[in-house]
């Protein structure tokens, strides 16, 4: 029988990540507060938002509230937030992490990712919702610099890369000379494993982080495609069956099973109980064979950043 507690991933000496977080984007506001407060209750203890996904706010009056009745302790929360695309330049780090901090209401986040490998040119303030233009100067050796100086003055305690690709992440991890990226954040879902990306970053001790965890089956309106139904499938549908629990359950323990983080979102009360349900059962390795086998590769990609005007051009787009 499966331990019946989280499991934890080591970042760093003294950094564990819980393996099951509750992905925020597109919990926005009033949504965004009563997922999170949701999820505490449920037991979750990691919440990785985004600067751009406009709730940091939101997740900071949750976690003033719970941290003021004295029913958590901050160390006992793990926060991540992410480095804007038009904050992508080594002076953007200290200021894109400090307005975190700020809407946050934190001292310090426990994770903090650049968001995309490309850049976009800081927002006017006095127009912050003009149209993004690519800033093709993008440095990954001095914007990882800027992310080592805030480990180094306590603003976060581990860092990290998200939507990386292998090339690029290898040229932060080789050039690093104080603090080596401990986590990469990638879409990672049944459809697409990202089986090579994931036995490289084993290779480098580098974690992995799967968002759209179920395939971000409300995506489509944002994506402007259909999205494959991966919850429905009829090989998860029946060793769902055999095991008692939801399709859901299933996909997430596929993943957390072979040592990767996952970040479901949801803002249903009985959903987000339910995605962290997965700790009192094992799956076999056949079931994980049969599983492994639905890996669509590259095909199965569904976030691929085109809906950002000229990131494809960038030099550093990934795909
Ligand atoms: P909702 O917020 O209404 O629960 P992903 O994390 O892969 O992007 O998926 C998030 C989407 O999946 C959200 O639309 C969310 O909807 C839905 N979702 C989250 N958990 C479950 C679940 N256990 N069963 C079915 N749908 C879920």
């Amino acid at each position: 029988m499966a331990n019946k507690q989280q499991i934890y991933l080591e970042l760093s000496p003294g950094v564990k990540i819980p393996a099951l977080g509750l992905g925020t984007w597109q919990a926005l506001d009033d949504d965004g507060e009563k997922a999170i407060d949701c999820a505490l209750e449920a037991g979750y203890r990691h919440i990785d938002t985004a600067y751009v996904y406009q709730n940091e706010k939101a997740v900071g009056n949750i976690i003033k509230k719970w941290l003021e009745s004295g029913r958590i302790k901050r160390e006992d929360l793990f926060v991540v937030t992410k480095l804007p695309k038009h904050g992508n330049r080594p002076s953007g780090v200290p200021k894109y992490l400090q307005e975190s901090l700020d809407s946050l209401g934190l001292s310090y986040v426990d994770l903090y990712l650049i968001h995309s490998p490309f850049g976009f040119q800081d927002k006017n303030p006095s127009d912050p919702n003009s149209e993004e233009i690519v800033d093709v100067t993008t440095d990954h050796i001095a914007i990882w610099k800027a992310m080592e100086d805030q480990v180094i003055n306590g603003k976060a305690r581990a860092i990290g890369l998200s939507n990386f690709n292998e090339r690029q992440i290898e040229r932060v991890w080789s050039t690093a000379e104080r603090i080596k990226p401990s986590m990469l954040q990638v879409e990672l879902h049944l459809y697409f494993q990202q089986k090579e990306l994931v036995e490289f970053c084993n290779s480098k001790n580098i974690k992995v982080c799967a968002y759209s965890p179920l395939g971000s089956p409300s995506s489509s309106k944002v994506l402007g495609k259909e999205v494959p139904d991966i919850l429905n499938n009829e090989t998860v549908t029946d060793i769902a069956k055999k095991y008692g629990k939801t399709t859901a359950q299933i996909l997430l323990r596929h993943i957390i099973q072979q040592g990767i983080a996952a970040i479901p979102k949801s803002s249903n009360p009985k959903r987000i109980k339910e995605n962290m349900e997965i700790f009192d059962f094992e799956l076999s390795s056949e079931d994980i064979n049969k599983l492994n086998a639905l890996d669509q590769g590259k095909d199965g990609r569904l976030f691929d950043f085109s809906i950002f005007k000229g990131a494809t051009t960038h030099p550093e787009y990934p795909f």
